[in-house]
This record gives structure tokens, C-alpha cells and sequence, in this order.
């Protein structure tokens, strides 16, 4: 299948929602679909945000001062998007990104308190109208999905800072994410995380299938 214009997906959830697995899948999906896609990450991608990633996401909970972890998630972010998505998107490739802006304002916003109208304003400068067409929300009560971020395989890394916070943290940024869907129903679905993953897969193939392929299928009719 060939789309009439690249796409820009975002993956977003709290801990343990299964989005780095669904994001594999989706990208591998998309390729079967016959859709030239990149999997990317946020923070991460270039080797500076590589760099910065680490910084972020290793130390003690407290190691950054509020203002300056959001400074850094942005500069991260300003890179990925300059080096590897905007990239890609102008040379007709999909892109899927594991989080992007929508985690800055449950993270830092909801979860730290950091007034979301500064991260508004941030967000103009760094990503402006490169937004997303479609944001899935993977939905996971924080208990159960802390409990598998903590066992789960992939953690064998020390990225665990966010991991470490309490679950109130986890609850505030869980809320967050339901208002940030639930105010931008053009762009953004939440989807049921405690689900197999199989089944979340379909979920999630679903509504790329009804919101973004049926779309192009019509627009290059
Ligand atoms: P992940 O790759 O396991 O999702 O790790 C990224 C961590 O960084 C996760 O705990 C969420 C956090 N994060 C923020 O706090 N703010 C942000 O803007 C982004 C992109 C991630």
C-alpha cells in the first residue's frame, strides 16, 4: 500500500504500558502494509540526545532541578527531530516515535507540577508544527505497570530513575495523560494497556488502519 504523505506516530504511556514491544510490532506492521517506516525514541536518536538520554535517565531521582530536566528533554527532543524525523518525513518515510511532547507534560507537567504553559510555550520553539498525526496512549493502572517495568527483562539497564518515583507520581502522570487525550480527540486515542499482546496490537493496528490508511487509500482514490 502507498499513502498519498508520510505519517508521524507517537507511542505514549506511563511505566510498564508494553510500548516499547507494540512500537516493534507496529513498525514491523506498517512494513508488511508495504510502508517505508523509522522507529525512533524519545529521548534518543542522534548521539547527542543519545548522550543526553543518559544523563536523564540515570542517577538519583533527584539529580536535576525541574526546570533544567525539562531544558534537557527539549534539547534531546530539538535534535531528534531536526537530525532524524523531519529527515525522514521529507523523504516520504513514516515515522513512529516511543514518546514524544505528550510525556514532557505528564512527566514533568502532571508528575513534577512544572506549569504546563510553559511547556506549551517550550514546545512551540522546539517542535512548532512538526506535531504528530496520531498519539496512542497506552493506559495501564501504575501498580500493575510499575510491577512489570521493575521484573520485566528490558530493565536489566540502570534507567530506572522514573521507575524509583512513588506511585502517587505514577497516578498523577496516569490522570495527565487522560486529559491531554481527552482534549485533543482529532489527534489522540487511549487505548487499554492490560491487555495480551497480541490483543493490544490489533487495538493499536485498528485505529492506524481506520484513522491514517483508509485515509490515504481515500485521498489517493
Ligand atoms: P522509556 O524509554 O523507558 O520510556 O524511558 C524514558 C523515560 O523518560 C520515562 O521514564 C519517561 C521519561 N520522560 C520524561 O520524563 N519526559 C519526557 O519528555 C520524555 C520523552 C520521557
Amino acid at each position: 500500500m502507498t499513502a498519498k504523505r508520510p505519517y508521524f506516530i507517537v507511542l505514549e504511556g506511563g511505566e510498564g504500558s508494553g510500548k516499547s514491544t507494540q512500537i516493534k510490532l507496529l513498525v514491523e506492521w506498517l512494513k508488511n502494509e508495504g510502508i517505508d517506516t523509522l522507529g525512533v525514541r524519545d529521548p534518543g536518536g542522534p548521539k547527542g540526545a543519545e548522550e543526553i538520554r543518559q544523563l536523564l535517565l540515570t542517577g538519583a531521582t533527584d539529580r536535576w532541578d525541574k526546570i533544567t530536566e525539562v531544558l534537557m528533554y527539549c534539547a534531546a527532543r530539538r535534535e531528534l527531530l531536526a537530525r532524524h524525523i523531519q529527515p525522514a518525513l521529507a523523504s516520504g518515510q513514516w515515522v513512529v516515535s516511543d514518546r514524544f511532547t505528550d510525556s514532557t507534560y505528564a512527566y514533568q507537567g502532571y508528575g513534577h507540577g512544572v506549569p504546563l504553559h510553559l511547556l506549551k510555550q517550550l514546545s512551540e520553539v522546539v517542535v512548532a508544527d512538526a506535531v504528530p498525526d496520531l498519539v496512542l496512549v497506552l493506559d495501564i493502572d501504575p501498580k500493575l505497570g510499575l510491577e512489570r517495568a521493575l521484573t520485566g527483562k528490558n530493565r536489566a539497564t540502570h534507567e530506572i530513575r522514573f521507575e524509583s518515583m512513588t506511585l502517587d507520581f505514577h497516578q498523577r502522570l496516569r490522570q495527565g495523560y487522560k486529559e491531554l487525550t481527552a482534549a485533543s480527540p482529532d489527534t489522540h486515542v487511549m487505548l487499554n494497556a492490560d491487555q495480551t499482546v497480541e490483543e493490544l496490537h490489533k487495538a493499536i493496528t485498528d485505529v492506524v488502519r481506520e484513522r491514517l490508511l483508509s485515509c490515504s487509500e481515500r485521498k489517493s482514490a
